[in-house]
């Protein structure tokens, strides 16, 4: 087995546990807190929930980025960077830099300055909170798929 494929496999690991984790906050944690019987306790569940995960994709996202980075250096891909037909290559790398700017610079900086704020109102909040997560969740879906078609010769 050579570097390029255990990078490969690194990638797409790290891929679906922040994906596939970002899934479940979308579409079971945050319904349920906004379904959650006691009022008070909803935005708590899910900050609970959410601090969790975001300790654990602190990990996998870098880890995403720096396998798709070893891979692009291996494969000497930079110039498909500006190609539109490999337009999913981009469109990976920033992706990428948007989680990466939403957990190590947005979270860090006005997170909890915002969640503080939100509990003056957490039902509103969740709402806002699950759109959000919605709409992160499904350009992240398409990404993905068309990584896979991409690097397989599907996108033509
Ligand atoms: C800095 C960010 C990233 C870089 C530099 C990068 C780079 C790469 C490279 C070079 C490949 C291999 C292409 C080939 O074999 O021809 C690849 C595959 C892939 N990437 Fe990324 N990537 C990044 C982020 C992401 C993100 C954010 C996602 C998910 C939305 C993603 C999902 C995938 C998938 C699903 C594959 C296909 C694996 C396979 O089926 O073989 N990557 N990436």
């Amino acid at each position: 087995m050579d570097d390029l494929t255990i990078a490969r496999a690194i990638h797409v690991l790290s891929i679906v546990h922040w994906i596939g984790g970002m899934s479940f906050v979308t579409l079971v944690v945050l319904p349920l807190a906004r379904r959650w019987v006691v009022a008070g306790q909803r935005l708590t569940l899910f900050e609970a929930a959410e601090r969790r995960f975001s300790t654990q994709v602190r990990l996998s996202v870098p880890l995403a980025g720096a396998s798709g980075l070893y891979m692009m250096a291996r494969l000497d891909a930079w110039h498909l960077l500006v190609q539109p037909s490999q337009w999913w290559l981009g469109a990976m790398a920033l992706l990428w830099l948007v989680f990466m700017a939403i957990l190590f610079v947005i979270e860090p900086a006005i997170g909890s300055k915002l969640l503080k704020a939100g509990y003056s109102d957490p039902d509103r909040t969740l709402w806002r909170v699950e759109r959000v997560h919605w709409f992160l969740l499904a350009v992240s879906a398409v990404v993905a798929g068309a990584a896979v078609l991409g690097a397989h010769g599907g996108l033509g």
